[in-house]
């Protein structure tokens, strides 16, 4: 294989002419910082999902962040989330002085298992001021159940959809459902502004609330002071806020890509089908669960160990000596050094969060993989799985 030409990367942004298109114009504009791009990428960002407010950031972490300020998590409340996820999804618990509390996942969806949920909301023995759900890989949560959970014991949700945009939960799509949901425009996202983030609310106070925070605390953005017909330089800090607004230049790609993300979606889908109807066949296989709509961010597939000669990391190797690139996802948090130490986890305390974890690999799915760059993967996991396949021993 030669590197250079024949490499297949994890992942890739799909990105052209009409996005730096988008970017020169800002540039010429003469306006960088969040202004009417932004407004303009918030509003249609909104209208796609038929949400009534999206106020952009240059984050979804700083989406997260403020959605757990804003529903009121402070010092020594707990989150109900899941350990399956990235870092992102518990820091920013931490970031208000407030405790993850994790619970397990299903082991067939690697999402939280709504049950847990229940049994910690159940005992009432913690002051528990949100659940946060994670859509992983793109697969909605079930959001019917959850959603039933937080009325009957209200306590608000806010959805991490960082790798679930565009995908419908039932007739809405995830992110729309709990009293904030978040979506991430990171390079590797279904779209991407470079960095960036989106929270979606139909509550007009914690959008509020959200649109001070991501500005210092401010009463006015600086695009209200200097360019809107009623100008003026006057404005007040009403609280302690942060810097995480989204600039022009992000926005402008934003809105490009967003118009395309159906696009994106369908060609997703299309990969993600190839793989399931070609992988479905091998037994050393374990499929990701595709029985509703998924956004396909992640394709997940699970080795199983029996039937292999092989680990999971092993498997990943020859994948890279066969020059396509993969990853893992997820790393439990609960086995990360920072959790371990401040909560005293075991590694075996989300039994099913480590099972998954030892035996998944995530491998390419974007736009712009060719159909050819697409048979290659398969023709190699079935190789690498074959090769090694467990005969039985008389
Ligand atoms: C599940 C999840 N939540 C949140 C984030 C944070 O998004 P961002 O990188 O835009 O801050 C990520 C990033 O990869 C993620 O995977």
């Amino acid at each position: 294989m030669n590197r250079n030409t024949d490499y297949i990367p994890f992942s890739k942004p799909c990105l052209g002419t009409d996005e730096e298109k988008a970017v020169c114009n800002v540039l010429k504009s003469g306006w960088l910082t969040t202004g009417k791009e932004t407004i303009a990428f918030e509003k249609e960002f909104a209208s796609f999902l038929d949400v009534p407010w999206a106020i952009a950031l240059n984050s979804g972490t700083a989406g997260l962040h403020l959605s757990l300020e804003a529903v009121g998590v402070n010092s020594g409340s707990f989150v109900v989330t899941t350990p399956y996820t990235f870092t992102a999804s518990a820091e920013i618990i931490r970031y208000l002085d407030a405790d993850p509390l994790f619970v397990d996942i299903d082991e067939h969806t690697y999402n939280i298992d709504p049950d847990l949920i229940e049994n910690v909301l159940k005992k009432r023995s913690k002051k528990i001021s949100a659940i946060l759900p994670v859509h992983i890989a793109g697969y909605p949560c079930e959001m019917d159940r959850i959603e039933e959970l937080s009325k009957r014991y209200t306590v608000p949700v806010v959805e991490d959809a960082a790798h679930a945009f565009p995908v419908k939960c039932g007739t809405r799509y995830t992110g729309t459902i709990g009293t904030t949901g978040i979506f991430s425009f990171y390079a590797n996202k279904t779209i991407t502004t470079g960095e960036g983030g989106m929270v979606v609310t139909g509550n007009s106070d914690i959008a509020d609330r959200i649109k001070i925070m991501r500005l210092h605390g401010m009463d006015r953005e600086a695009w209200d002071r200097y360019i809107c017909p009623e100008t003026s330089w006057y404005y007040d800090v009403v609280e302690a806020g942060y810097k995480y607004n989204l600039t022009d230049l992000a926005a402008s790609i934003g809105r490009v890509q967003l118009g395309k993300a159906v696009m994106f979606l369908e060609k997703r889908k299309k990969i993600a089908q190839r793989y399931n109807e070609e992988f479905m066949e091998l037994d050393f296989l374990e499929l990701p669960s595709y029985r509703t709509d998924h956004a396909w961010h992640l394709y997940l597939l699970k080795i199983v160990p029996e039937k292999l000669t092989i680990t999971r990391d092993q498997f990943i190797i020859q994948m890279k000596e066969a020059g396509i690139g993969t990853s893992v996802h997820f790393i439990p948090l609960h086995l990360m050094s920072y959790y371990k130490k401040q909560y005293d986890f075991k590694d075996d305390d989300f039994p099913h969060a480590l099972k998954n974890y030892l035996v998944s690999f995530s491998i390419p799915i974007y736009p712009d993989l060719s159909e050819t760059q697409v048979e290659r993967i398969i023709n190699t996991i079935k190789e690498i799985g074959l090769k090694a396949y467990k005969t039985r021993q008389l």
